[in-house]
Order: C-alpha cells, then sequence, then structure tokens
C-alpha cells in the first residue's frame, strides 16, 4: 500500500521511509524541508516539497494514499519554552489541516509520532500510559493536544489511529547509499553531544545533584531501528474507531553518567565532562513501561545503548 510519510525528510522519518520501502510498500514523503534533509531521501520514494500547514501540498502528498505516518513538526523542549505559538501551529494545526484532508479524501488510518513530553514530571516509573499527562512545556502540551483530537476522531469519524509516544532516541540506519541519523543544526541531545565533546569542550552534565544513584538524571533510550519497526507494526494493528496510545522505550533507565561510559566503552576514548547545574524542566527520570508495546504490538526492542551509541558514532 502507499503510505504518506510527513516529516520524511527528518531524522525518524527518513528512516521510517527507507524501511517501508525495504518492506514492500509505496511511500510518498512530504516535507518544507525546514529542518529535514533533501539528501535524507530514498529515490524511491515520491517527494512532494511543502509545508503540513500548506492544504494544497497536503491534498497532492495524501494522493493515492492508504495511511499516514505523520512525523512532521518541531521537536525541541527548550525551543517550545521560548516559542510556544510555533510549536502549536505546526503540531496542532498542523495535524488538524491533515486530519482534515485525510477526511476529504477517505483516509483513514494514521499512526502519530507523540512523545513521552506528555507525561511531564512522572508519578511514578516506570510510566504507563495510565499515568495522567501533565505536560510542562509547550512541546508536550501540543503532542498531548494532537493525542486527544485522534481519540476524539476515532470515535466521531470511525478513524484508525495510534500515537507512539517515544523516549529518547538514538542510532542511525545504513543503506546502500548512505547513513541516515540525526543531524541538527544545534545539538542538544546527550550522545551526539558526548560524541562531539573534546578535551577542549568537554560535554555539560546538567545536574549531579539529582535524586538517582549517581546524582545525574535517568534516561530510557531506544535504537531508531527498534522505534521504527514498532511504527510498521503499529500500521498493521491499526482498528477503525480506535485510538491507542503506546509508549516506545527500551524499558531501561540509563544515568548521564552510565551513558559516557557506554561512548568510552564503544569509542576507547576518554570522556572529558563538566558537572554543570540543571537544565531548566528536565525531570530526575524518565522510563516506560513498554508491556503495552510487547502486547499490542508483539514488539520487542533489540538493540543495546551500546549498538545505538556506535551507530551514532559511525554517523559522525
Ligand atoms: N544532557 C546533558 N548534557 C547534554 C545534553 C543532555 O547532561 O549536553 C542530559 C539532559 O539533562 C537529560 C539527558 O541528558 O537528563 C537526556 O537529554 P536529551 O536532551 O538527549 O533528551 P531529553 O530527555 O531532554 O528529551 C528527549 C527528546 C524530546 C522528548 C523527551 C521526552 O529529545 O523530544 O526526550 O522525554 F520530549
Amino acid at each position: 500500500m502507499r503510505i504518506l510519510v510527513t516529516g520524511g525528510a527528518g531524522y525518524i522519518g527518513s528512516i521510517t521511509t527507507e524501511l517501508l520501502l525495504q518492506a514492500g510498500h509505496e511511500v510518498t514523503v512530504l516535507d518544507d524541508l525546514s529542518t529535514g534533509h533533501a539528501d535524507a531521501v530514498s529515490d524511491l520514494a515520491t517527494f512532494v516539497k511543502g509545508s503540513i500547514l500548506d492544504k494544497a501540498a497536503v491534498k497532492i502528498a495524501l494522493r493515492d494514499c492508504e495511511a499516514v505516518l505523520h512525523f512532521a513538526g518541531k521537536s525541541l523542549v527548550g525551543e517550545s519554552v521560548e516559542k510556544p505559538a510555533i510549536y502549536q501551529e505546526t503540531i496542532v494545526v498542523g495535524t488538524q489541516i491533515l486530519l482534515h484532508e485525510m477526511a476529504l479524501l477517505g483516509i483513514k488510518k494514521i499512526v502519530f509520532s507523540s512523545s513521552a513530553a506528555t507525561y511531564g514530571e512522572p508519578k511514578s516509573v516506570p510510566i504507563l500510559e495510565s499515568a495522567q499527562a501533565n505536560p510542562t512545556n509547550p512541546y508536550g502540551a501540543a503532542k498531548l493536544t494532537v493525542d486527544l483530537m485522534l481519540a476524539n476522531s476515532a470515535k466521531a469519524n470511525n478513524l484508525a489511529a495510534i500515537s507512539l509516544r517515544y523516549f529518547n532516541v538514538a542510532g542511525s540506519l545504513e543503506t546502500a547509499s548512505a547513513r541516515l541519523s540525526e543531524r541538527h543544526v544545534v545539538e542538544t541531545h546527550l550522545i551526539p553531544n558526548i560524541l562531539k565533546s573534546s578535551s577542549d569542550e568537554p560535554v555539560n552534565i546538567f545536574g549531579t545533584d539529582w535524586p538517582t544513584p549517581d546524582g545525574t538524571c535517568i534516561r530510557d533510550y531506544i535504537h531508531v531501528i527498534d522505534l521504527v519497526e514498532a511504527h510498521i507494526l503499529a500500521l498493521s494493528k491499526l482498528l477503525a474507531g480506535r485510538h491507542e496510545i503506546i509508549n516506545l522505550g527500551s524499558g531501561q533507565g540509563y544515568s548521564v553518567r552510565e551513558v559516557i561510559a557506554a561512548v568510552e566503552e564503544v569509542t576507547k576514548r576518554e570522556i572529558t565532562f563538566n558537572n554543570s547545574a540543571r537544565r531548566s524542566g528536565d525531570p530526575a527520570i524518565l522510563v516506560a513501561d513498554i508491556s503495552r508495546a510487547n502486547k499490542l504490538l508483539n514488539w520487542q526492542p533489540t538493540r543495546t545503548l551500546q549498538e545505538m551509541v556506535a551507530d551514532t558514532y559511525a554517523a559522525h
């Protein structure tokens, strides 16, 4: 079947496009290249350059599609605090336009790229999908709004929808012609930042006084290939009139110091770091309960933190 991948020139969208093509699907990519890269889009996909906010472009991109994997949007928590309107517009208004155009064309299947940022500061970990969603930043709030919109459309319009709530995604995919990976102009993520650090420019550890065993924040890292495999399974599990929320993580937590140790092990180099102040908005611990993904998608992540680091390193 033909699938529309919005944001298909971005990190996760481009890897999804590649794996969908390998699985025998036809793919249309819609991306305005504001943060994505044209060279990340497979030549085998149909590419529509345009914004999710542009109705005409969305309509063209949806032609002949049976389902949508919706990644397009903005994804930096810090930026969302400074520029909330941009996050509401691209994530909420963009999805509204997409859903409207899908409805006009009778397309009723969507898998949405949601986020663990919807939960905010969790009351207990690991985090279940039934935990109270209480986002602490505009990015998480916008993702949560879309989750609620999808639930409403499932009930009212018989939409088949799944929101996948990602934890911390890392790693890359090597294709016949390229290595698809994270490529941000301003890098804020931990693993790439550790990899690009040097003794002259050490990586900052944001807080060493957190209530965790070694005092640094704990996160749940998941390999992008495991994550994308879950999307492809989700496509086959969509049910008319239903909206499901499913966490995607590895179910295991690693502290910032443990991630630094994994980078040292993989790269065989000593990492220099600064013990810095806490970064505002960071929760101490975020770890997913992934039993729902195991059960509903029949999915299990298989790749280790070391593989995530090695695959991010290979792309550097
Ligand atoms: N960190 C550092 N130094 C750095 C970068 C990060 O110590 O240079 C720490 C952060 O404080 C945090 C951890 O490493 O404790 C991970 O930080 P990232 O920026 O890599 O990722 P986040 O956990 O902040 O955010 C990720 C996604 C968001 C998503 C969120 C949901 O990037 O899109 O997970 O939990 F919203």
